[in-house]
């Protein structure tokens, strides 16, 4: 979620980041029916602030029905992996290497209800970039969240339930379980990190950690400014 500027940066860079005044919202991805309320109805437009669009994107629910099966995963991670570095093939640029790996991960995983990059920007700072899923917070400061967790150390971290895990931000009170694996470069350094969000709980484990990290790997090498060819 956006927060107001973080009052202890020095003001020079008065950026909003997230994490730094937690402002919870109830089920924001919800629509108005999984909330129980009729679109225009007086509850679902007072639930909105005023001049703010209402979300009615579609999101599963926690019954577990979007659960794959193990062999079902692990078939779709290789399916999946294969048409990424199909579709990757000779294309140099940094930028659409994310947005086609977010793409056909979202669409292709049921279960994943956001999935994107933060990039890092600063020594220890994210930006978002390419994801799909519903409103992502911006900025994350390396000592917030499960992002920021895993831009220090560097490893790929599950967070079986999200409530559980005390730095955890809340983009969207939906999601319940998610998994951040770190994005390095060819010199080891960290460029980015792959955010993955689930509304099932518990809804990563090693298949995922193995396939994402396999993945988020086939973007070594390529250029974080659009190659422009000259003369
Ligand atoms: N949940 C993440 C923040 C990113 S958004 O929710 C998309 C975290 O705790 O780092």
């Amino acid at each position: 979620m956006k927060s107001g500027p973080d009052k202890s940066d020095d003001g020079a860079q008065a950026r909003p980041f997230c994490g730094s005044t937690p402002e919870p919202r109830p089920f924001a991805g919800l629509s108005s029916r999984d909330r129980g309320t009729e679109p225009g109805s007086p509850a679902e437009t007072s639930a909105e602030p005023e001049g703010r669009m209402a979300e009615y994107t579609l999101v599963a629910d926690r019954s577990g029905e979007l659960r794959l099966s193990a062999e079902d995963k692990e078939a779709r991670y290789r399916e999946v992996g294969a048409q990424i570095e199909a579709v990757l093939e000779g294309e140099p640029d940094l930028l659409a290497g994310m947005a086609t790996v977010v793409c056909l991960l979202h669409n292709a995983f049921p279960y994943f209800f956001w999935t994107g990059f933060y990039r890092r920007v600063a020594a220890d700072e994210l930006l978002v970039g390419p994801y799909q899923g519903t409103l992502g917070c911006l900025r994350i400061r390396f000592d917030r969240g499960v992002c920021g967790a895993c831009a220090r150390e560097r490893r790929t971290l599950v967070g079986p339930d999200v409530s559980a895990f005390s730095g955890h931000i809340a983009g969207d009170a939906a999601s319940a379980s998610e998994i951040v694996v770190p994005v390095l470069d060819a010199a080891g350094e960290l460029i980015a990190v792959l955010d993955v969000d689930s509304t099932l709980l518990d809804a990563f484990d090693e298949t995922d950690r193995v396939h994402l990290e396999r993945i988020v790997g086939l973007l070594r090498g390529r250029e974080a400014r659009p190659v422009v060819a000259t003369g």
